[in-house]
């Protein structure tokens, strides 16, 4: 029987495993026969039990998931807000300084390239949001060197070309789009920001770029669907779910709401170690885990791992023919790192490929997407297969003169990952379309300097990339040594 007005004092009754309800959006919910099915285990649930749940549930849970997962009987009712007092916690002496540092965020103005929003973004964001955004695998070497890939990368630029009229419009997976690069997937947008990945969808329309949906997105597909305008563009990441039917209800999904291609992420068969969001001890702050999916996840440390589990170890080549029988999107692996999976991909008939280490979250030492780039191009040019398939990079895109010199190798267009989350959380929309036109600025430049007045007059021989393998960096770029957070020790539990 549900309860029109609950108050605060009827919700503390139950507080226990024995009867376990919590708030979330000023309504009641029953979880006690849920704690030992929930995916995030019934600890944290417990932490909240009769009490206010909300905070912590909205960045880690899509909107439609209570309805979803939960029986309408243990939907128990509104509750009388009124009667709910904020819970004080003692003062976190990292909050108050965050607090501090929101108050006093360099004007949006100040921001004039993509790594000054990650510094901003650093200050601003929570501990937990900051450890998940900014995290790589193990040692953090590939993370690393995503970025720095690109200082051993060259211009050889040509002079006395007529550059006065700069196009840098491209085709990505036949649709046009304004700047070859697109936002790729990142999950959990509301760790960021309260409206989540909507922010990202309504700045990439208004700077005509794609953006690719994630799997594990904070808010729910079709929240993402229905923030686009007019005819915009989204693809959808996939991280494929062993309940192959789940999958394929995803999959069909995204087609029939308009989305254009499907990027399968094949380099996630087990998430990586991330430390730095290990160490900020995610379950213990009170933060649980759910897929999209609702199925059951990990319960180890870290956002990451704990969303993860429900995706499929076994996916093969074997599957690739299924997919193409499920639907008409076009197909892109997302996470090649090596050559010979790209004639694989081509063999497969497979539209694109993207060369990623997953922003060097997944094998730590695995090389830049850049640096597999370079390695790649002149061996399927060797075999005429070139342009067989469509070849995307991403990982540590910072500037545009980093899109111009993966072009020049041979990729359609790059993804960027971070860099937009860190707007996003530092500035909200703002940020990001101060972001998107930064990187415009800076690429109609860079074109114009290297002389290519449009996209189809970039060629490999604008480059010299021959020391991109050779994993030294002699020169260090201050903005990102500022900007890079290192990774830390165990903390004593008291100074000594
Ligand atoms: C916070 C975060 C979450 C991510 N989530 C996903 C994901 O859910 N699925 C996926 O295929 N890749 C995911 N990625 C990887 C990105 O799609 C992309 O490969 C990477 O961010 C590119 O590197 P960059 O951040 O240096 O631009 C994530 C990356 C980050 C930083």
């Amino acid at each position: 029987m549900v309860n029109a007005s609950l108050t605060s004092d009827e919700i503390a009754e139950h507080s226990s495993a024995k009867s376990c309800w919590v708030i979330i959006h000023g309504k009641a919910y029953d979880v006690t026969e849920f704690l030992s099915e929930h995916p995030g285990g019934s600890k944290i649930i417990l932490k909240y039990a009769g009490k206010d749940a909300t905070e912590e549930f909205d960045p880690i849970h899509p909107p439609d998931t209570l309805d979803k997962y939960l029986d309408r009987s243990k939907h128990m009712g509104e509750v009388d807000m009124s009667t709910v007092t904020t819970e004080v916690r003692a003062a976190d002496p990292f909050e108050t300084e965050r607090q501090e540092y929101i108050k006093s965020r360099p004007p949006l103005e100040q921001c004039y390239n993509l790594l000054d929003f990650e510094a901003v973004a650093k200050r601003v964001m929570k501990k937990t949001a900051w450890a998940y955004y900014s995290s790589g695998a193990d040692d953090e070497i590939t993370l690393r060197d995503n970025h720095s890939a690109f200082h051993r990368i060259w211009f050889r630029p040509k002079v006395l070309v007529d550059v006065e009229k700069i196009d840098m419009s491209t085709t990505m997976l036949g649709t046009k789009t304004s700047i070859p690069f697109y936002v790729t997937a990142t999950a959990l947008g509301k760790l960021g920001h309260s409206e989540g990945e909507v922010v990202l969808t309504k700045a990439a329309h208004n700077h005509n770029v794609i953006q690719m949906i994630p799997t594990l997105a904070s808010c729910s597909f079709d929240e993402i669907c229905d923030a686009k305008s007019g005819n915009q563009i989204q693809w959808l990441q996939l991280y494929v779910n062993k309940n192959r039917d789940i999958t394929k209800n995803i999959v069909q999904h995204a087609e029939k709401r308009g989305c254009k291609a499907l990027f399968i992420t094949v380099d996630a068969p087990q998430l990586g170690r991330r430390e730095k969001d290990m160490r900020s001890k995610f379950e213990d702050n009170g933060t649980s885990v759910q897929s999209n999916s609702g199925e059951s996840v990990d319960r180890s440390q870290g956002a990451a791992r704990a969303i993860s589990s429900f995706i499929d170890p076994s996916l093969s080549w074997k599957d690739i023919p299924w997919f193409k029988s499920i639907t008409n999107m076009k197909i892109v692996l997302k996470g090649v790192q090596r050559v010979e999976d790209v004639i694989k991909a081509c063999e497969a008939g497979v539209d694109g490929v993207v060369l990623s280490n997953h922003g060097g979250r997944q094998l730590d030492t695995a090389p830049s997407g850049i640096e597999i780039l370079a390695a790649t191009m002149p061996i399927l040019k060797e075999r005429g297969i070139q342009n067989k398939l469509e070849i995307y990079i991403d990982g540590g895109v910072r500037r545009a003169s980093d899109i111009v010199k993966a072009l020049c190798l041979g990729a359609t267009g790059v993804g960027i990952g971070r860099p937009f989350l860190y707007a996003m959380s530092a500035y909200g929309q703002p940020g990001v379309e101060r972001a998107m036109q930064l990187l415009k600025d800076e690429m109609e430049m860079n074109m114009r300097l290297i002389g290519a007045p449009t996209i189809a007059d970039l060629n490999d021989t604008m480059v010299d990339a021959r020391g991109v393998a050779l994993h030294s960096t002699p020169i260090k770029d201050t903005l990102s040594i500022s900007a890079y957070d290192p990774l830390v020790a165990p903390a004593f539990r008291s100074k000594l």
